[in-house]
């Protein structure tokens, strides 16, 4: 019986453990996971999304402060057209946030970063292509597109010296949108080095509509291993979601993918960036607590545990801060929904909105806690304390589970805890 330590990923003459930690915004797949996840011989992401944010945070930059001073006066109004972030600035908290991480750096894997197309920042094309230069300047190892129709994004980096050396990957949630970037991205003589194929029971942002749960990870990546192999095209295809122990990526591996990427199992980690209540709320979570809604201003279907704070949460939009999601036109849905409330209830009642949340502050403030499916099945990874806390688990004690462990077993963390059940359990 094989385990994923009998497989190797090769990627731009790299031999890596065929194991990828996938992207988690904002900054829950933090530069210490995406580390652990290198030293290791993986490869691990750290994430671009609201990184102007997430700098001030990691090393106590005032990117937002100044963004905030410079459009207190739009405040109250709903026109956000002229919020727009200073491309140099944004350059910078990229240059610093990759740069840091690069630096760090140890041991035979890879550091990628999870560039989120969604963030339209109210200039989608120039932001995006700032990100993308300042993450390649930077000295990304490799850039994964995330999902969303990816379609221009390529071509907005073809210039840089760095355009045909660094990796760069997308990922798609069906054959369809791999065919469509494939078409449009012929014209620059590059596919994409790897391919993250994104299933219906990821965390984060869906590639499917309200009938998710209609479609499965195996038949998409079987179809796409199909397709490829007819064109004889030799792209790595690394199957993403729902992959909860070592051998449901050794079933894949052993169908033809290259490596698998998750992420659901992390959350739980020491090095991961949630802070440890909500890692809690995550390891005390049932079947029944976690839903796919549609309150993400992005209109993209989004898995989260339904009792996240953020959700119904009537905050005013605060975009002269944030502003990560406004249109090209300085739109976001949010603002519409929470005008729309505001005037039906009149401005001196308390009132929620439900049908969409200020997602940039909910995430900054870690209140949309956003989740795999198999969220609910993290109790069953580690011990139960004797206070009722579940122990956290370290990055590597993860990684190496799913790199040894065989016949669906999880090997739980070491612990003198009264409670502890067994060291290993079986999952299937
Ligand atoms: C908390 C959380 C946040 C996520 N955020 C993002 C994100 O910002 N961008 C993205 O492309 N994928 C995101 N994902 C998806 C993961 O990168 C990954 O592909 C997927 O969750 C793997 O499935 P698993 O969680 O079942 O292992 C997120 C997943 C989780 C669990």
């Amino acid at each position: 019986m094989k385990c994923v330590n009998d497989f190797r990923l090769h990627l731009a003459g790299h031999e890596l453990v065929p194991l990828i930690v996938g992207g988690m915004g904002v900054d829950i797949s933090a530069a210490r996971l995406a580390l652990e996840a290198a030293r290791l011989g993986g490869i691990g992401h750290i994430s671009d999304a609201m990184v102007p944010t997430v700098s001030d945070r990691r090393f106590k930059t005032k990117y937002v402060a100044e963004k905030l001073r410079k459009y207190k006066h739009n405040v109250l109004n709903n026109d956000k057209a002229e919020v727009q972030f200073d491309l140099a600035r944004l350059a910078e908290a990229t240059a610093l946030h990759v740069g840091r991480t690069m630096e760090a750096k140890k041991g035979p894997g890879l550091i990628f970063i999870n560039c989120m197309e969604k963030l339209t920042m109210n200039a989608p094309r120039e932001t995006l292509r700032v990100r993308l230069m300042a993450a390649l300047d930077a000295g990304i190892d490799g850039i994964t597109l995330g999902a969303g129709l990816h379609l221009g994004s390529l071509a907005l980096i073809e210039d840089h010296p760095r355009f045909r050396d660094a990796q760069l990957g997308i990922i798609v949630s069906s054959l369809r949108a791999l065919l469509l970037f494939l078409r449009k991205n012929a014209r620059l003589g590059r596919l994409p080095d790897y391919i993250v194929v994104e299933g219906p029971l990821a965390g984060g942002h869906l590639g499917f509509g309200m009938d998710w749960a209609q479609y499965d990870l195996k038949t998409i990546v079987a179809e796409i291993l199909q397709y490829l192999a007819q064109q004889g095209l030799d792209i790595p295809v690394i199957p993403a979601g729902g992959i909860f122990t070592g051998s449901d990526a050794t079933e894949f591996l052993e169908s033809g993918a290259s490596a698998v990427q998750v992420a659901t199992r992390f959350t739980v980690t020491n090095e991961c960036g949630l802070p440890e209540k909500i890692k809690q709320e995550y390891l005390h979570a049932r079947e029944d607590d976690i839903e796919v809604n549609l309150v993400s201003p992005t209109g993209y279907p989004m898995r989260m545990l339904k009792s996240s704070p953020g959700i119904g949460a009537a905050i005013r939009p605060n975009c002269e801060a944030y502003g990560y999601l406004l249109d090209s036109s300085g739109h976001c849905a949010y603002i519409d929904a929470y005008e729309r409330e505001r005037e039906a209830r009149g401005i001196d009642t308390v009132f929620s909105v439900k049908d969409k949340t200020c997602l940039c502050t909910h995430m900054r403030n870690f209140a949309i806690w956003t989740c795999g499916h198999y969220t609910y099945r993290l109790k069953d990874t580690t011990h139960l304390l004797a206070d009722g806390s579940y122990a956290l688990l370290s990055a590597e004690h993860v990684f190496h589970d799913y790199q040894y462990s065989k016949e669906h077993e999880i090997r739980l963390p070491e612990s003198s805890s009264p409670l502890e059940v067994g060291p290993v359990r079986r999952m299937r």
